[in-house]
């Protein structure tokens, strides 16, 4: 399993293997901007910030400049992580925690951290 780390947040979210960053994030209670969900329309372009990921099936080679893709700008939709990784999610793909109760089952143990709180589209979320 590999972490998803939302930047700006303190939230990481467990990955299951050969899980798509956007299944990840809505197995986990968050929603964000997607349409296709085939790699084609280009609308679940996130920032990869940091760590690695592969592409679990094809996607269209135009929906992303060679130079977005070396910015690290990735179609979540298709994208796996192959190592932790910390996304951002720009402004315009509306990421936002809608059922904040699945988040607690998803959230990666931290050491201090626990599985409290989350935070995404600016607003907080207390998990008891
Ligand atoms: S939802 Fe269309 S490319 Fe990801």
């Amino acid at each position: 399993m590999t972490g998803i780390t939302l930047a700006g947040t303190q939230v990481t979210l467990e990955s299951r293997a050969d899980e798509s960053l956007t299944a990840t994030l809505y197995r986990a209670g968050y929603a964000m901007r997607i349409a296709c969900k085939r790699g084609g329309c280009g609308l679940c372009r996130v920032h990869v910030d940091q760590g690695q990921i592969s592409y679990n099936a094809h996607v269209c080679e135009s929906v992303l400049t060679p130079e977005e893709r070396e910015q690290g700008i990735t179609l979540a939709c298709r994208a796996v992580p192959t190592s932790d990784v910390t996304i951002s999610v720009p402004e315009e793909g509306r990421l936002r925690c809608v059922a904040p109760a699945f988040t607690r089952y998803a959230l990666r143990e931290q050491s201090g951290a626990g599985k409290g709180a989350a935070q995404a589209g600016g607003r907080d979320w207390v998990i008891d």
